[in-house]
């Protein structure tokens, strides 16, 4: 794993997107994974921007959004599907064959499960995982405790879940259970990206980076990773001890 420290968002994001599409224009067929959320938002944007002005052909990648609250239909503004759908699908005009959700409605939310694993390995794997860090160290909804070989499944959200993930939505929003690609998709990924920004993730970020690797905080897997990518603004990277 290696830490790369940038002066504030946009810079992240700038290198997060560019990285991206580099990706893209060496292997058309990328297999790319990202998260959804407030910290890779502007990392979407500028992909968008960097892959028309470069002309870079995307009609082969294969995109896969990371994880989606259970019972939100696409249409709700705080769902991660949501996200994709403004922010990379209807700009780039991705097509539905190259797209890969959890059907986050199905009433057989494990078949959902089976196909996106099925999906992901059916195309080798994944190329590149672009995620962010909940504030109880989760990735996508890979809650403390998860098991590190775990693939794609349901699980029942943390508190501070149910508390944080409040911020996606205009009011008050029941949050129960979450669908997820799993930990040991991240641990297979050829590359991965762990974006934070701002103060509020600086402790997160140091038990990422400086923590023990624990289950219980399974951000701090991304040690174990050896193309881990772990990318911080000033702020979230505050209170690391190894400051370069
Ligand atoms: C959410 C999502 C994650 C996301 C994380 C951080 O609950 N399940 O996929 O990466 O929390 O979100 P944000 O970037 O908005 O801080």
């Amino acid at each position: 794993m290696k830490t790369h420290r940038f002066k504030n968002y946009e810079a992240l994001s700038d290198f997060a997107a560019a990285e991206i599409a580099i990706a893209i224009k060496e292997k058309p067929s990328l297999v790319l994974c990202m998260a959804s959320g407030h910290t890779p938002a502007r990392t979407a944007e500028l992909l968008v921007t960097k892959l028309q002005q470069n002309n870079i052909d995307y009609s082969r990648l294969q995109f896969f959004g990371l994880d989606e609250w259970v019972g939100l239909p696409p249409t709700n503004e705080g769902s991660c599907q949501y996200f994709f759908n403004t922010r990379l699908v209807k700009p780039l005009s991705l097509q539905a064959s190259q797209c890969f959700f959890f059907d986050a409605l199905s009433n057989n939310l494990p078949n959902e499960c089976k196909k996106m694993d099925d999906a992901i390995a059916a195309r080798g794997g994944i190329d590149i995982m672009l995620v962010g860090i909940g504030m109880n160290g989760h990735i996508g909804f890979n809650e403390p405790g998860t098991p590190t070989t775990i693939t794609s499944h349901v699980a029942a959200l943390d508190d501070i879940t149910k508390e944080v993930g409040q911020k996606y939505f205009a009011s008050p929003m029941p949050l129960d259970k979450g669908i997820t690609i799993g930990l040991g998709h991240l641990l297979g990924a050829k590359k991965v990206f762990l974006l934070a920004n701002g103060s509020k993730k600086a402790s997160v970020i140091k038990q990422t980076v400086e923590g023990v690797i624990t289950e219980k905080f399974p951000a701090s897997i991304m040690q174990r990773h050896a193309n881990g990518h772990v990318l911080i603004d000033e702020e979230a990277g505050a209170l690391l001890t190894h400051r370069k």
